[in-house]
């Protein structure tokens, strides 16, 4: 199958190619895609900060949603035509592209291939840190810090659906009232001066049963003030830095836990794993409308540089994609 994708020519310069995409092998299908998720992974790629792993692509993207073009052996449930998003090993910035069948999820009729290419990363980075890593309980107070990025917004919602109470930061008062919007039940302006006595005036201090966390840098010692008795904090970004200075008795005395995980490092059956149980847990509140992506920009595949531009420049709300339809 031919295909136009996107190469990193340097990492100011993104251009479009073709070439022939190999036949899914056994166990993989090819899809052919509408629309291609952007994510941060994707810029810090282009800027080399992101080795690309052995057994991936190193054509950018790492989400597609479009329709089954091609079905390799040992594939069952899949039918040609099939609408579908997916999780990929790169190549995702591209016309067509290769998926694990255990990588992918049926879209249900309410959502079309533009929303569902916003699905596959924040669904599976959610899914792992919040629900496995996290183990969030219906019951449970989650903080959403970055409450108005790709991930973030995915995360209230599905939190919001799973019966637990959302906090959510955003940097400004304008992304605080739109991440209200999506369901958070409180939102902070993590510019504000005094963020930890904000957390206090609403009442949950020291009462947090799971954080997930994108800023890192000082907000970890923050992080510790604000988790409750035997809180467990998940880290899956470092936006504020990767150091920080840590006062070890909250460990101690709270019983906190602080993990992470990226989903590279999770592995091809810790991935499917979590895919089979984002489609029986969580695709059922999709398919409700409970859980619906925010997309703040569809860019043509060609112009994907300025994407990328978009997202560094963090004045984005929501998803970026690209549109392979057209190139
Ligand atoms: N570990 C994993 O498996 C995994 C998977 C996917 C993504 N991630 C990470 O998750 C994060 C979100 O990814 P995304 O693709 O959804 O990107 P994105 O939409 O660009 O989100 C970046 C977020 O970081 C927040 N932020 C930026 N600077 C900040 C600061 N100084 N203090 C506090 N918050 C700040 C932004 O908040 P405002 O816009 O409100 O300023 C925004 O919500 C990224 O760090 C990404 O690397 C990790």
């Amino acid at each position: 199958m031919r295909r136009q994708y996107i190469d990193i020519e340097n990492p100011d310069t993104l251009s479009l190619k073709a070439d022939t995409l190999a036949a899914p092998s056994a166990g993989e299908i090819a899809i052919r895609v509408d629309f291609a998720g952007v994510n941060r992974a994707d810029v810090l790629q282009r800027l080399g900060l992101y080795p690309v792993p052995d057994d991936a692509s190193p054509i950018l993207g790492l989400e597609v949603a479009g329709q089954v073009a091609a079905i390799g052996a040992n594939v069952e449930g899949f039918e040609i035509g099939d609408p579908v998003a997916a999780l990929v090993q790169g190549g995702g910035y591209a016309t067509s592209a290769i998926a694990r069948a255990d990588h992918t999820l049926r879209l249900p009729a309410n959502i079309d291939s533009r929303q569902g290419a916003a699905l596959p990363e924040a669904l599976l980075t959610v899914w792992h840190n919040v629900f496995t890593l996290g183990n969030l309980k219906p019951s449970e107070t989650l903080l959403v810090h970055g409450g108005g990025s790709g991930i973030g917004s995915i995360a209230i919602q599905m939190a919001k659906a799973w019966g637990a109470q959302v906090v959510a930061t955003a940097g400004g008062l304008e992304k605080c009232t739109r991440v209200q919007a999506l369901g958070a039940d409180h939102v902070l302006d993590y510019r504000s001066d005094n963020l930890i006595d904000d957390f206090k005036n609403i009442g949950v201090a020291g009462a947090i049963d799971v954080i997930l966390d994108m800023a890192g840098g000082d907000f970890t010692p923050l992080n510790f003030e604000l988790a409750a008795p035997d809180g467990r904090i998940v880290c899956i970004g470092v936006m504020r830095g990767s150091k920080a200075e840590i006062e070890l008795f909250p460990i101690l005395m709270k019983r906190l836990t602080l993990t992470g995980s990226t989903l590279r490092g999770l592995g091809m059956t810790g991935r499917a794993d979590g895919f089979a149980a984002l489609q029986r847990v969580m695709m059922p509140f999709v398919a409700a409308g409970h859980i619906e992506p925010y997309i703040d920009t569809v860019v043509p595949l060609e112009e994907a540089m300025s994407a990328h531009t978009r997202m560094q420049s963090g004045g984005h709300f929501g998803k970026i994609l690209l549109d392979c339809r057209q190139a």
